[in-house]
């Protein structure tokens, strides 16, 4: 089978990694990716945003399945349109996403919402607003208690959400984001919610439309700095499973989450066909949807994937196929710890082009190395953004899966290299 993965981070050189082990694979292409998916298969310079450019390079490649990574292309139709273009042609290619509709509930949060409120699934309260009710913002803010939750509408690349203590504060924001549109078009409707209180979680799954999976679960640290500190990232280290997420919890997931939202889109004529991502708040054992996302989340899937024992094209093939009851789903009880090492400055402006030397043992199974911010240049390594790379180590506890990535992280140099020392920490006094 060919493949094109869509794609450049850490996430995506998982998928390549694992995609690559499979023995179904001809051919792995990756738009654009970067020096480690140029390991395991040939880098493409094509936008995947410019989907008739993507259409045409499948058509050359003989591609049989398209891997959309993250969510812009997904939330601007791409399954749809490659589903269409099929159509009109002898050409077949699966698309491993859920459609333009599906991809709603990331790239709208007023949808999101909307559409949980009518499936009965738990989240916040909320309301929305837009220029035409401007003037009830004060009135809903008043029936709320601080801290204050402010989301703008759509896409806003991990910036569009404001929590803020103060009410004044919160009003000016909010009428702000709608009138100077603080966040372009995203935030011309802005949703207000509850502020849930609690411990965050990530829940993925994975539907083919009739039936789903749990991959797991999985906390990231989002601060730059220890004990969570710091401005956001765009995640220093993710641990899966998660201890808390035990039995009770996960089937409350699962009855009062996962089917209600598949079972809702297949109502809506939309069957959900790709990785689901839930970011649960943990409220004394209830879990409420705080966001969904369409895809695998970055750097959960450094840790996740790692615990797969499924054969990753089989599995995305039978996503996009409807196949995923003939698959033999497996995942490793152990536990993966995943540390990613940034530079100097991040999550500000850092200087690229710095020679890395990564000296780990090729032959361990139980290590990965997944690059996100590099790039190649004369068979050398270089960083190239702020997230360089992600190390995960498998092992039979937290702690010692703890224990061994920090020690792999030391073969791993970079002037400048910076990290977290307390990923997984928090998490030690729920093990039971
Ligand atoms: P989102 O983009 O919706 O995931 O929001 C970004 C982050 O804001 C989440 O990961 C939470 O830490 C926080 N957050 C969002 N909504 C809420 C909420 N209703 N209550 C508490 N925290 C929230
Ligand atoms: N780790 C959060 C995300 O991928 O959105």
């Amino acid at each position: 089978m060919n493949v094109l993965l869509l794609g450049s981070g850490g996430r995506e050189h998982a998928f390549a990694h694992f995609i690559a082990n499979s023995n179904q694979l001809d051919k792995l292409f990756i738009a654009p990716g970067n020096a480690g998916t140029s390991q395991v298969g040939q880098n493409v310079s094509l936008n995947p945003l410019d989907f008739d450019a993507v259409w045409e390079f499948c058509i050359k490649n003989s591609i049989q399945l398209l891997v959309p990574g993250n969510e812009d292309p997904l939330v601007n139709g791409i399954v749809d349109f490659i589903q269409q273009k099929c159509e009109g042609s002898d050409y077949k290619i699966s698309v491993a996403g859920p459609d333009k509709y599906a991809s709603q509930l990331e790239g709208s949060k007023s949808f999101a919402k909307e559409f949980m409120m009518q499936n009965n699934v738990p989240t916040a309260a909320y309301k929305k607003f837009d220029s035409n009710n401007l003037s009830e913002i004060e009135g809903f803010l008043k029936t709320l208690s601080a801290p204050y939750v402010l989301k703008a509408d759509g896409l806003a690349a991990g910036k569009g959400v404001i929590i803020t203590e103060d009410f004044e504060e919160a009003l000016n924001i909010c009428k702000k984001m709608i009138i100077n549109k603080t966040f372009g078009e995203a935030s011309s409707t802005v949703v207000i919610e509850e502020f849930l209180k609690g411990i965050e979680i990530s829940v993925f799954v994975v539907s083919d439309g009739k039936d789903y999976h749990i991959l797991g679960s999985a906390k990231d640290y989002k601060r730059i700095l220890e004990n969570d500190k710091g401005p956001n990232t765009g995640g220093m280290g993710s641990v899966s499973p998660v201890p808390f997420a035990d039995e009770v919890f996960m089937n409350k997931v699962k009855s009062q989450i996962v089917e209600p939202s598949l079972n809702g889109l297949n109502a809506a004529g939309h069957p959900y066909k790709g990785f689901m991502f839930l970011g649960l708040m943990n409220d004394n054992g209830n879990p409420k949807v705080i966001e969904y996302n369409v895809r695998m989340g970055d750097p959960e899937t450094e840790s996740i994937f790692p615990r797969l024992k499924t054969d990753m094209l089989a599995l995305l093939n039978g996503v996009a196929n409807g196949k995923l009851k003939e698959i033999d789903f497996n995942l490793d009880k152990r536990t993966a710890v995943c540390v990613f090492l940034v530079s100097e400055g991040y999550p500000g402006s850092v200087e690229k082009g710095i020679p890395m030397t990564i000296e780990l043992d090729t032959n361990d199974d139980d290590q990965f190395v997944f690059h996100a911010g590099t790039r190649e240049l004369d068979e050398k390594v270089l960083t190239n953004g702020g997230r360089v790379v992600a190390v995960t180590k498998l092992a039979n506890s937290l702690e010692e899966a703890r224990e061994k990535t920090y020690k792999a992280i030391e073969r791993i140099q970079f002037t400048g290299k910076n990290y977290r020392k307390d990923i997984g920490n928090d998490l030690i006094r729920y093990i039971k």
